[in-house]
């Protein structure tokens, strides 16, 4: 990455020092700027919250919150002037001071990890997603823009080909903060839609389950959304655990799923270590990007690829997407997903829902079999329809 140049350094301290603090990893100043003002702004509601928590029996505040809107960014602090020079006035005007200062101090702290490239969404403790506020925290995956965007497209699909009235179980493999099983459930909204989120890492499953929180207590009746800590390979853990749902009545049958989608860890040891940015690979976790080595692996993921097919294949899933790093892997899964029986394959792009840009393929010849490829960017998912799933 190039340096940056020192009159950029003190362009940035005339307008801020924090926007000279955010340079090093905002690189433009209009960038810079942007993030201050989001930083000073969640800076205000997190101490206005907090002065709420104070002033009011902690419940009422956690329900309050809703994960529908972004919180304004704009909300201020409840500065009020004094009153005058009595003592009341005095003691308000001294309040205000603490206030700011404390402000100031959250600011400048904020700014400085920022700075350091701790990424915003753990710096702010949340990302929009849909029409969903996600919180983000170390250790678990921030969720991208391109998983929104199969997310919004799959739910468009399988709403349409299910009736309004029809029951639907979804299953979220590899959920980290629930952001897919919970945008899922937002957009599927019907009676009867019972979705499972699970991970393998405790962490991510402590914060999907405070993401379904704030999530309940928006919603008008209580979603049947859960989510459990389970490892997608171990089949020691359980049908229970990997999908935590009412057995069927033969003790050895696998519940049956109607959507079943995963994003799982599919960068190669050698890609994550040359081609991912500084701050994915300083700050997310590796467990939720490189896949875990398999002795006689062809290429990275094909592993954890064969066991969500697998899972889809026992459950009946009739629709499942998994999301992929490129061409040769959505190939790959391709390839393995034939191999179970005779299932309607479409790749999708980053955008599905976008026009093709030129130069962009609408198909794809796959061991001499055509493939539609939707949408425009790269090739981010691979989406199958079990036969009659119509
Ligand atoms: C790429 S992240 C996806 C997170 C989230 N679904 C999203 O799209 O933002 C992959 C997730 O898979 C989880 N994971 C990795 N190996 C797993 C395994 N063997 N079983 C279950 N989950 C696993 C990681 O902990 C991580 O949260």
């Amino acid at each position: 990455m190039p340096r940056l140049p020192p009159s950029l350094f003190r362009r940035a301290r005339s307008i801020s020092p924090h926007v000279a603090t955010l340079l090093p990893a905002c690189r433009d100043l209009d960038t810079a700027r942007r993030e201050l003002r989001w930083i000073r702004e969640h800076a205000c509601s997190v101490l206005s919250r907090s002065a709420t928590l104070r002033a009011r029996p902690p419940t009422a505040a956690h329900s309050s919150r809703s994960p529908r809107r972004r919180k304004p960014r704009g909300e201020q602090l409840g500065h009020r002037p004094g009153t005058g020079a009595d003592g009341r006035g005095a003691s308000r005007g001294k309040q205000q001071g603490e206030k700011r200062a404390e402000l100031d101090r959250l600011v400048a702290r904020l700014c400085r990890e920022r700075g350091a490239g701790k990424p915003l969404q753990y710096v702010l403790g949340s990302q929009p997603f849909g029409p969903l506020e996600i919180a983000c925290g170390p250790g678990v995956l921030i969720p991208r823009a391109e998983t929104e965007a199969w997310t919004a497209r799959v739910a468009a699909v399988v709403g349409e080909a299910c009736a309004a009235g029809d029951a639907l179980t979804v299953v979220d493999l590899c959920t980290g903060t629930g952001c897919v099983a919970l945008l899922l459930h937002a957009l599927l909204q019907r009676p009867g839609l019972r979705i499972r989120g699970v991970d393998v890492a405790p962490r991510a499953v402590a914060l999907a389950r405070r993401n379904l929180a704030a999530y309940a207590g928006a919603a008008a009746t209580p979603p049947d959304v859960a989510f459990a800590r389970a490892d997608v390979f171990d089949p020691a853990a359980g049908l229970a655990a990997l999908l935590p749902l009412p057995p069927p009545a033969a003790p050895d049958a696998w519940p049956r799923v109607d959507l079943l989608v995963a994003n799982p860890p599919y960068i190669a040891p050698r890609d994550f270590a040359r081609d991912t940015a500084r701050a994915v690979r300083n700050w997310e976790p590796r467990l939720a990007l490189v896949p875990p080595p398999v002795a006689g692996e062809t290429w990275a993921g094909r592993a954890i690829y064969a066991r969500l097919l697998d899972i889809a294949e026992r459950t009946r899933a009739r629709f499942a997407l998994f999301e992929v790093g490129g061409a040769a892997q959505a190939h790959g899964v391709v390839r393995l997903a034939r191999r179970r029986g005779d299932v309607e394959i479409e790749i999708w792009r980053d955008w599905p829902d976008a026009q093709p840009q030129d130069g962009e393929a609408q198909a794809v010849d796959v061991d001499g079999v055509a493939l539609p490829v939707r949408g425009s960017g790269h090739i981010r998912s691979v989406f199958i329809r079990r036969d009659g799933a119509r």
